[in-house]
């Protein structure tokens, strides 16, 4: 077994130079690997280059400076690759916060509701 087997990589700038080398390397190591840049065009050949080494490649439009392109993107990575367990954690973890901001939020509004009644502090 290849010592990043099951273990997924993100890389920025992956295109080329740097970052396309660093995608060879963590592919070679068994990683699949999602490779983020602003340039798809020479992304296509690091991508042809990483699924060569037999593992799967996500290939990702996003300025990185950008910080809503890069949550998306990171997004785009946990819904590809992400396991079915943590999946399965992930979802959990959403609903028990939806469900304790439904929890908070009643109680604030049960308190204004306290303070703020104008026929019984006499208040307009
Ligand atoms: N090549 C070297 O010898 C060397 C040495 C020291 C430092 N560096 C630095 O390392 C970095 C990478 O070097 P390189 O030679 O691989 O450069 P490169 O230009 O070949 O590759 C950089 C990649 O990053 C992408 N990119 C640039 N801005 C981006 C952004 N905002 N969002 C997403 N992708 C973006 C580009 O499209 C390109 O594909 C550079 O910052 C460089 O200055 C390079």
């Amino acid at each position: 077994m290849k010592p990043l087997e099951g273990k997924t990589a993100v890389v920025t700038g992956a295109a080329r130079g740097i970052g396309r080398a660093i995608c060879l390397e963590l592919a070679e190591a068994g990683a699949n690997v999602a490779g983020i840049d602003v340039a798809m065009d020479a992304m296509e050949e690091t991508a042809a280059l990483v699924r060569a080494k037999g593992v799967e490649f996500l290939a990702l439009e996003a300025d990185v400076s950008r910080f809503e392109q890069l949550k998306d993107a990171v997004g785009r990575v946990a819904e590809q690759f992400q396991s079915p367990a943590a999946q399965r954690a992930d979802h959990q973890h959403r609903q028990r916060r939806r469900h304790h901001g439904q929890r908070r939020a009643g109680q604030l509004l049960g308190q204004q509701g306290g303070r703020h009644r104008p026929d019984q502090d006499g208040r307009p």
